[in-house]
């Protein structure tokens, strides 16, 4: 990169912090951005409990529901909520980058795409720590799920030691920067997902999480100064029932992506009571 370049970023990020903790007392009035509450069910859950869920659930008005199961139930959780009538939308958890050919075990978003999903997260902190999915494959796959007609829901987020050497910000906007190489963010939805309150039962307070997005919102202004307010940016990590009402009442969180607390249709369906309410 060239250093004008890191010298604008550079910055962009110091302004970013100086502004989004000033507009913590001085919240911009709601945008009408869409609200998300997505389930991330990770490698949980069989047929029958699938089916048992997505009877049980309502959607509700005013909120996008989106499940992400494990792969093979991708295909029975769409035949289900489209003979049903559910307005959910069924979402992959991960996407390969190339089109087609000799990738064992992998999936094409166009099959993805063929099966009925409508979205797909792409760079969950479990990927990028267990399969070393760095900013260039995140890039890759948002492309590829992008030209084949997914939603990318693509993750970001600092690990505890990096949040306690302060260099969240500077974590972030590399990761931002990476993946949006070439892409127009107004086709993406991003999720702010520390990677310490992902499954710890320590999730960020509202407050912290609405001054990130508010940084969040400002890199991707850098980066598209006309569509970045329309973006939705979604807060995950330990979010539950007892919490997401905080989430819900920050200006700058679009909704909220879930793990533990989606498994559960009683929390789940609590959780979108929240953000169907506000919208
Ligand atoms: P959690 O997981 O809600 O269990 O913390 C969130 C996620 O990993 O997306």
């Amino acid at each position: 990169m060239d250093q004008s370049i890191k010298a604008y970023i550079k910055q962009l990020v110091q302004e970013a912090i100086e502004q989004s903790a000033s507009s913590l007392n001085n919240l911009p009035p709601s945008t009408g951005r869409k609200q998300y509450v997505i389930a991330n069910w990770k490698m949980n859950k069989n047929i029958q409990d699938t089916l048992e869920f997505l009877q049980e659930f309502k959607a509700g008005n005013g909120v996008e529901v989106v499940v992400c199961p494990p792969a093979p139930l991708l295909y029975p959780a769409k035949l289900y909520v489209q003979e049903h009538n559910k307005g959910i939308h069924i979402g992959a958890q991960n996407v390969h980058q190339e089109e087609k050919g000799a990738y064992t075990g992998e999936t094409a978003a166009s099959l993805l795409k063929d099966i009925g999903c409508s979205h797909c997260i792409i760079g969950h902190s479990e990927r990028r720590q267990y399969v070393q999915e760095d900013d260039v494959t995140v890039n890759q796959k948002a492309k590829q799920a992008l030209k084949r007609g997914l939603t990318p829901i693509v993750c970001i987020g600092e690990t505890l030691e990096q949040k306690q050497q302060n260099v969240t910000e500077k974590v972030l906007t590399r990761q931002i920067l990476g993946a949006m190489d070439d892409i127009d963010v107004s086709q993406v939805i991003f999720a702010y997902e520390p990677v310490w309150a992902i499954g710890t039962g320590e999730s960020a307070t509202a407050e912290e999480a609405q001054r990130i997005h508010g940084f969040i919102r400002s890199v991707l202004e850098y980066l598209d100064a006309q569509n970045a307010e329309k973006v939705s940016i979604l807060y995950g990590g330990s979010v539950n029932e007892n919490n997401a009402n905080e989430f819900a009442s920050m200006s700058d969180i679009d909704g909220v992506l879930v793990g533990g607390a989606s498994l559960q249709v009683d929390s789940f369906q609590k959780i979108t009571a929240v953000f169907a309410k506000g919208a």
